[in-house]
């Protein structure tokens, strides 16, 4: 590990701490001399750290900055293994690329921004510069391929479930089938799911797990194509450590699910959260809408639903828009 990785790992496991050039130094087991200069590459690297004299250094708690080193610091133990980067293009490609090349399962890459963000359906996801989370996760699950959409529906699951740790109950969000997040009817949230087959085995090779959070608004507001219909966690810029914490429960309710993504118990959380069950929607293929209504989620995950003529459709795949 790098000296400025290791300085910002103490610099993190404190937060909000005044810590002096003595004590990190000590800490670190280096000269103080280095540990300046540790942090003064860590400044440029764009991480605030407060330098006050007599008190030392800190990295404020209301910075909401994001780094490996900060996610592990709230993690705890973890079999993830944590990369930041400030700006990749996709972090799907990315790691599929990696995924690939043998990279191991649970690696994960966390991005300030994307230039490429991709969503389902060959759409772009949008993706501005430290108001959300982009992150890939490299799985190498023991399923069938045809139940990979199950690895969506559990990741939809834990980001509701961290989302309402992080705003400390006060944001309910809804699951839209299959992948998407809402939070006040606007999407907050979507999650692409790529897996490479192995033919053979009938199973992913590999499978890349991909979540985009907004968790404030983009400083010039979402682009005209979606401002009616995304939308952030948080409507300002609030909060302590919002983007670490983001990414660091997430990856917790992922690990507490441990592969268990066939889980009755996990299927039934997200029927409880569904936005759906119930509404008049146009299921949406080829560009056609049928105009329907959501019966239920069956126990392969697909939706169920009601034609005008009384007819019951199973849709596994496609989208659905809302009835308004
Ligand atoms: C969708 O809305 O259809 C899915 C969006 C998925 C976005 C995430 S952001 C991290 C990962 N990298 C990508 O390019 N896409 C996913």
């Amino acid at each position: 590990m790098k000296l400025k990785d290791i300085v910002l790992e103490f610099l993190e496991k404190h937060r909000g701490e005044y810590l002096s050039g003595e004590q990190i130094a000590e800490q670190t087991g280096v000269s103080r001399a280095a540990v300046w200069k540790a942090i003064e590459c860590l400044r440029k690297d764009g991480v605030n750290i407060n330098g006050v004299k007599n008190k030392g250094y800190t990295i404020p708690l209301d910075e909401n900055s994001l780094s490996a080193q900060g996610i592990e610091a709230i993690l705890g133990k973890t079999q993830f293994d944590i990369h930041t980067e400030h700006t990749v293009t996709s972090t799907n490609t990315v790691l599929k690329e990696l995924a690939r090349n043998g990279e191991k399962s649970k690696y994960v890459l966390v991005a300030c921004e994307q230039t490429e963000g991709r969503g389902r359906l060959g759409r772009s996801f949008y993706s501005p510069d430290s108001t959300g989370i982009y992150m890939s996760i490299i799985l190498r699950p023991d399923i069938n391929i045809e139940d990979s959409l199950f690895i969506t529906t559990s990741a939809a699951v834990a980001v509701c479930r961290a989302i309402e740790t992080v705003s400390d109950g006060k944001v309910s969000p809804q699951i839209k089938w299959v992948n998407d997040i809402f939070v006040d009817g606007k999407k907050v949230c979507g999650i692409l799911t790529e897996a490479s087959v192995d033919f053979e085995s009938g199973k992913p090779e590999y499978a890349v797990l991909g979540i985009g959070v907004n968790i404030f608004p983009p400083k010039n507001d979402f682009p005209d194509d979606i401002k009616n219909t995304a939308n952030s966690i948080f409507d300002s810029i609030c909060g302590t450590n919002m983007r670490n914490r983001m990414a660091a429960e997430i990856l917790r309710e992922l690990e507490k699910m441990s592969g268990n993504y066939k889980s009755k118990d996990i299927l039934e959380e997200y029927r409880k959260r569904s936005m759906l069950i119930g509404k008049e929607v146009y299921a949406v293929s080829q560009n056609q809408k049928t105009p329907c209504r959501v019966l239920s989620i069956d126990d392969n995950a697909r939706l169920v639903v009601e034609l005008e003529n009384g007819k019951q459709k199973v849709l596994s795949s496609g989208e659905v828009s809302i009835k308004f």
